[in-house]
């Protein structure tokens, strides 16, 4: 099983060996921590950052579970951020994915420190609430959440995962995943940084609990209403558009440079490897077809019925609906 640098890791060994372990979607192992599903990759950055990440307090973070729009949510507040300093030809974004604009928590800043860009305090995670490193709620950092229809989000995960391999293994040499088994997996809640309910549901709480601190955004209302979210988020972000920029139509071309459309036509989100991550994939695996509904195209009728279902179930009592 990978694992960046087996000697920093070493300590995490009796505490990982532990834990209860289930079969991985696409890699060997998901381990059970602090009531989630983790790939061993992630469950160590996570641990190192537990134990060593201090943020800066301005420090904001974008959260998400999987597939959830956590590429589109990067992009947005790295052009939110940083739209004064680039124009829509210099933009980063037009060069870099989002995913190198905004690096995540347990997966390029647990392995790679130096990876840590002070100048754009931004900060990807898909670590869930209740496992975030505790300087993060105690400096009351910011945090921006996505989430998504469960329906839709595993049919986004089941096809992401069936275009990532294990490092050193083919994709054409992995073993299929099967459509009928990731369902019955992601329904118990076995996939990654799952139950999919459950870390929706903490930041969800988290969000009615501590507003200023967290936004609680849904990638349908996102992608029904651009102009009006991107405004909001930098409002929350603490960089809102002044008059001019609004007038200028700043909030329209943020919207545009990050649409679905333009980043997934641009070059660099086209074709190559995304580095850094456990498993090998192509940057065009983030950007698949970004429509509502589509897993009217997959799940069968029983399928739908039991989401639902389970959706209903844990969501019951909370205020959350999609
Ligand atoms: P689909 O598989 O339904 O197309 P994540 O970024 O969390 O990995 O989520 C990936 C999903 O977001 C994919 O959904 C992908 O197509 C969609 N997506 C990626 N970039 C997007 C963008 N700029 N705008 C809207 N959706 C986007």
């Amino acid at each position: 099983e990978y694992s960046s640098d087996p000697k920093a890791f070493e300590e995490y060994k009796p505490l990982i060996s532990s834990l209860p372990r289930r079969k991985g979607w696409v890699l060997n192992q998901f381990y059970h921590y602090q009531g989630f599903w983790h790939n061993l990759f992630y469950l160590e950055g996570l641990l190192s950052a537990q134990e060593h990440f201090k943020p800066q307090p301005n420090d904001i973070f974008l959260s998400s579970v999987p597939k959830s729009g956590t590429t589109w949510l990067k992009a947005l507040s790295f052009a939110i951020m940083t739209r004064s300093s680039f124009d829509a030809s210099t933009n980063p974004l037009l060069t870099t994915t989002p995913h190198e604009c905004v690096h995540s928590l347990e997966g390029d800043l647990a392995h790679n420190l130096f990876h840590r860009n002070l100048d754009t305090p931004l900060i990807g995670t898909h670590v869930p609430y209740t496992s975030l490193p505790k300087p993060v709620l105690d400096y009351g950092c910011k945090i921006i959440y996505i989430c998504r229809e469960p329906k839709d989000s595993f049919v986004s995960l089941w096809h992401f995962c069936c275009k990532a391999s294990p490092k050193g293994v083919e994709l054409s040499a992995r073993e299929d995943l099967d459509f009928e088994e990731a369902f019955k997996l992601f329904c118990e809640g076995i996939s990654v940084f799952g139950p999919y309910w459950d870390h929706v549901l903490g930041y969800w709480r988290a969000s009615l609990e501590f507003p200023e601190r967290i936004l609680f955004l849904k990638y349908e209302n996102l992608k029904k209403e651009p102009v009006f979210y991107v405004k909001e988020m930098a409002k929350f972000m603490g960089y809102p558009f002044s008059l001019e920029e609004e007038t200028k139509g700043m909030i329209e071309n943020i919207v545009d440079l990050c649409s679905f459309e333009n980043l997934s036509k641009l070059e660099v989100n086209k074709s190559g490897w995304l580095h850094g991550r456990p498993y090998l994939v192509e940057k065009n695996a983030f950007f698949r077809k970004s429509k509502i509904g589509d897993w009217k195209n997959y799940l069968k009728p029983m399928m739908v019925a039991r989401l639902d279902e389970i959706t209903e179930h844990k969501f019951r009592s909370s205020g959350l609906t999609f």
